[in-house]
């Protein structure tokens, strides 16, 4: 730090996977987008960026997913840098050059915002790095995409709007988890324009989730509309879908726009058991144990 309080050494982010537990398609915009409802958490699971100051702006990737991040996504971390940095220019500051690094450990456009999570996380850190406490940084991140404003917080949350307007659930409890991508990619674009149905029931009140197994109660009682049309597209899902099933998780889902499902369990041995018998059943797909920030543990 200086004296002034300015970071000048290295930010690290955690770029927190996003899981939809539940996600309700109620509408649709005339510019195409759709109005939802969707109840979110974020998990130990993600992506970590790495940010400190150096002579000239540069990205590097590393990580098991970085060879498969497309340009769009890379552009992402990229474009919140820049925007940040516009935004401090028009109030005449100046926002020196700066090295990137992602390590990239979610799978690539697969429903648990790891592009969202990564903008997210590239506006927080460089917010400290350049001292940008004024600048509003969820008017930014709308910009950016529907799903990263609620990234920039680890608040279980419910998001309406089109994902943009987001609200903290109290006393929301963790949850054990087992993640699994069949390694197949699905367009968002894609999956909403495939769902027949866009005027869908909201979801129910999310008051009174405290527990696991209420939480479980609630989702029997909610959707993710996505999910019929993206098996539609790729039916691979259902085979991670049903791998859950076989692994005796209480509850099982397509997060997002897919291809990744989740499966939720009842404490991080089952989740760690579940997850190593999917892995051993299919060597080639995205298997992950994690588990999901309580209200408590939200930053
Ligand atoms: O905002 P973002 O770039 O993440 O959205 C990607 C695409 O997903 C949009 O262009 C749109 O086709 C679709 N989408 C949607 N309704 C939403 C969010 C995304 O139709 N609420």
């Amino acid at each position: 730090m200086t004296r002034d309080g300015a970071v000048t050494s290295l930010v690290t982010q955690h770029a927190a996977a996003k899981i939809n537990l539940a996600l309700h398609v109620t509408g649709r915009r005339s510019d195409g987008y759709h109005w939802l409802e969707t109840l979110v958490v974020f998990t130990e699971a993600g992506d970590t960026l790495t940010i400190e100051p150096a002579a000239s702006d540069s990205l590097v990737l590393s990580g098991p997913f970085s060879d498969k991040l497309s340009h769009h996504e890379n552009n992402l971390v990229s474009r919140a840098r820049d925007r940040l940095r516009s935004a401090l220019a028009a109030n005449g500051r100046s926002a020196p050059p700066v090295a990137i690094q992602l390590d990239k450990h979610l799978p690539i456009a697969s429903g648990i915002g790891g592009g969202s999570a990564d903008a997210a996380a590239a506006l927080r850190a460089l917010q400290a790095l350049w001292r940008a406490e004024d600048i509003d940084l969820r008017a930014l991140a709308r910009d950016l995409g529907a799903d990263v404003p609620m990234c920039l917080s680890r608040h279980p949350q419910l998001a309406s709007g089109i994902g943009e307007q987001t609200k903290a659930i109290e006393g929301f409890p963790a949850l054990d988890l087992v993640l699994v991508n069949p390694g197949v990619h699905v367009a968002t674009p894609a999956v909403f324009t495939a769902l027949s149905r866009k005027d869908n029931p909201p979801l129910p009140s999310v008051s009174g989730l405290s527990t696991p197994s209420s939480v479980i109660d609630y989702l029997r009682e909610t959707r993710n509309d996505l999910q019929l049309p993206a098996i539609g597209l790729a039916p691979e899902i259902e085979q991670a879908l049903k791998a859950l099933a076989a692994s005796d998780a209480l509850f099982s889902r397509m997060s997002g726009s897919g291809a990744t499902c989740f499966g939720l369990y009842a404490d991080p041995h089952q989740a760690a058991r579940a997850a190593a018998q999917i892995a051993e059943h299919a060597p080639n797909w995205y298997v992950k144990a994690t588990r999901s920030f309580a209200t408590e543990n939200s930053r």
